[in-house]
C-alpha cells in the first residue's frame, strides 16, 4: 500500500486543511514533506482554535504519528511555539531538515524591501533565504543541535563570511553568548523529537501502516513548474514529497488534488482569472478570503481549468476535492476559463510566461444554495452540472466536494479511497 498524497492545484489555501482534517482520522501517520510556516490553517477541536503552520494536521488524531520531512525548512521558534497549544505531541521531525532562523527572516524582508515594485510579496517568514542556504550549502539541518557550540561557531563564520552583504541590507551578527542562549533552548525542546524519519517510514510502509502526506502551498507556486519567480522556495507538487521524505515514486498512493471552485492568490505574480470588480470582492466577502498566516485580502477569481488540468496531470491526481462551493451561493453567473489566448493563438495549457495570456471564458448558470449540503442529491442541477463540467475539462474524477467549513457539510462521490 503506498503512501496517499494531498496536493494543493491552485496558490495555495485551497482547503487542504479540511481535508487532511477529514482524512487523517484514517490514517497511522501523517507527514509533511515541504514549505515551513508559510503555511498555515486553523482547525476548532470541541470550541478551541488550534493554529497549525508546522506540525501536520494528524495531530489531531491521537492515534497518529506526525512526521515533519527533511524537505521542511523549520523555524525552532515557531515550531516551539506551535507545540505549546498540545498536551500530547507524536512527532518526530527529520535530523535533515533545514533549520530558519530569525536572520533568515530579516533577510527575507530586506530582499522585498529592495525588490520595491516587483517585490514577490512573501509571507517574511525566511522561506526563500532558508532554502537559498540550503542549496547553496550553507545552510544548518536540526540535528546539528546536537553540538551547539559547533552550531554557534558556523552560523558566525557565516555571517563573517558574507559581512559585506549583511551591512549592505542591514541584518546584524547575533553575539555568540545570545545565539548560545537560543540554541540551548531549542536543543533542548526539540532533539527529544528528532530522528532519521525516512528509515521510520520505510519501515511503516513496510508494515502496512497507512501514511498520508500532506503538501503545503499550491503547484502554481512551485518553484519550478509554478509562476517563477512568483513562486515560493520548494518543490510544492507530489514530486516533491520524495525528496521531501525519503520516498520513492514507487511509495506515492493515491494522489488527491485540492482545489477551490474559484480561485485566490497571495502576493504578487500573474493571475488570469482574477476578478478586479464587485464579483472579486463578492468572492472575497462570502469566502473569507483573508490569509491565515499575514491576514493578507487574496486576490480573488474565477475557476482556472487550464491550471488544474495543468497541475492535475505535473502532480497525476486520481481524483479532485472541490472546496467552497457554498462560496459561490447566490452568483448569477459563473464564469470558468477553459483555454488562453496567448501570442494570437488558443492555448490549452500555462506558458511560462504566463502574464501574457487572456483567460476564455464559458459562462455558468449559478444557483441560490449548495451550502451545508451533504449528499450529491441535495445539490441543485446547476452546481451538479458545474462540478461536471469540471470535472469533463480537467480530466479529473471530483470525490469529494465541500459545501461549508464544517467537516459533516462534504460530500463523497465514491473515490479510490
Ligand atoms: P514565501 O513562501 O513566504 O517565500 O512566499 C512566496 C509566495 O508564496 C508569496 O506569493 C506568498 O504569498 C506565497 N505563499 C507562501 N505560502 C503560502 C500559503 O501557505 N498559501 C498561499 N500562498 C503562500
Amino acid at each position: 500500500m503506498g503512501a496517499d498524497l494531498i496536493v494543493g492545484i491552485q496558490w495555495g489555501d485551497e482547503g487542504k486543511g479540511k481535508v487532511v482534517d477529514l482524512l487523517a482520522q484514517n490514517y497511522d501517520i501523517v507527514c509533511r514533506y515541504q514549505g515551513g510556516h508559510n503555511a498555515g490553517h486553523t482547525i476548532v477541536v470541541d470550541g478551541k482554535k488550534v493554529a497549525l503552520h508546522l506540525i501536520p494536521s494528524g495531530i489531531l488524531n491521537p492515534n497518529a504519528i506526525n512526521i515533519i520531512g527533511n524537505g521542511v525548512v523549520v523555524s525552532p521558534k515557531a515550531l516551539i511555539e506551535e507545540m505549546k497549544q498540545f498536551d500530547q505531541l507524536n512527532l518526530l521531525i527529520s535530523d535533515k531538515a533545514h533549520l530558519i532562523f530569525s536572520y533568515h527572516e530579516e533577510i527575507d524582508k530586506a530582499r522585498e524591501k529592495l525588490r520595491g515594485k516587483n517585490a514577490i510579496g512573501t509571507t517574511g517568514r525566511g522561506i526563500g533565504p532558508a532554502y537559498s542556504d540550503k542549496v547553496s550549502r550553507q545552510g544548518h539541518r536540526i540535528g546539528e543541535l546536537k553540538d551547539i557550540e559547533k552550531l554557534a561557531q558556523k552560523i558566525l563564520d557565516y555571517f563573517r563570511a558574507n559581512k559585506s552583504y549583511f551591512d549592505a541590507i542591514g541584518v546584524k551578527s547575533p553575539s555568540k553568548i545570545q545565539l548560545l542562549q537560543e540554541l540551548q533552548e531549542y536543543s533542548k525542546t526539540l532533539l527529544p523529537f528528532v530522528t532519521d524519519t525516512t528509515s521510520y517510514l520505510w519501515d511503516a510502509l513496510k508494515k502496512g501502516k497507512r501514511v498520508l502526506l500532506e503538501g503545503a502551498q499550491g503547484t502554481m507556486l512551485d518553484i519550478d513548474h509554478g509562476t517563477y519567480p512568483f513562486v515560493t522556495s520548494s518543490n510544492t507538487i507530489s514530486a516533491g514529497a520524495c525528496s521531501g521524505l525519503g520516498l520513492s515514486p514507487k511509495d506515492i498512493g493515491n494522489v488527491i488534488g485540492i482545489a477551490k471552485a474559484y480561485c485566490t492568490r497571495v502576493g504578487n505574480g500573474p493571475f488570469p482569472t482574477e476578478e478586479l470588480g464587485e464579483d472579486g470582492d463578492r468572492l472575497r466577502e462570502q469566502g473569507k478570503e483573508f490569509g491565515t498566516t499575514t491576514g493578507r485580502a487574496r486576490r480573488c477569481g474565477w475557476f482556472d481549468a487550464v491550471i488544474a488540468r495543468y497541475a492535475s496531470r505535473l502532480n497525476g491526481c486520481d481524483e479532485m476535492a472541490i472546496m467552497k462551493l457554498d462560496v459561490l451561493d447566490g452568483f448569477e453567473k459563473i464564469k470558468v476559463a477553459t483555454s488562453y489566448l496567448y501570442n494570437g493563438q488558443e492555448v490549452d495549457y500555462p506558458p511560462s510566461d504566463l502574464e501574457n495570456v487572456t483567460p476564455v471564458y464559458e459562462e455558468f448558470k449559478g444557483w441560490e444554495k449548495v451550502k451545508g449540503a451533504r449528499k450529491w442529491e441535495e445539490l441543485p442541477k446547476e452546481a451538479q452540472d458545474y462540478i461536471k463540467a469540471l470535472e469533463d475539462l480537467t480530466l479529473t474524477k471530483i470525490s469529494l466536494i465541500s459545501t461549508s467549513p464544517d467537516r459533516e457539510d462534504t460530500i463523497f462521490r465514491g473515490g479510490k479511497r
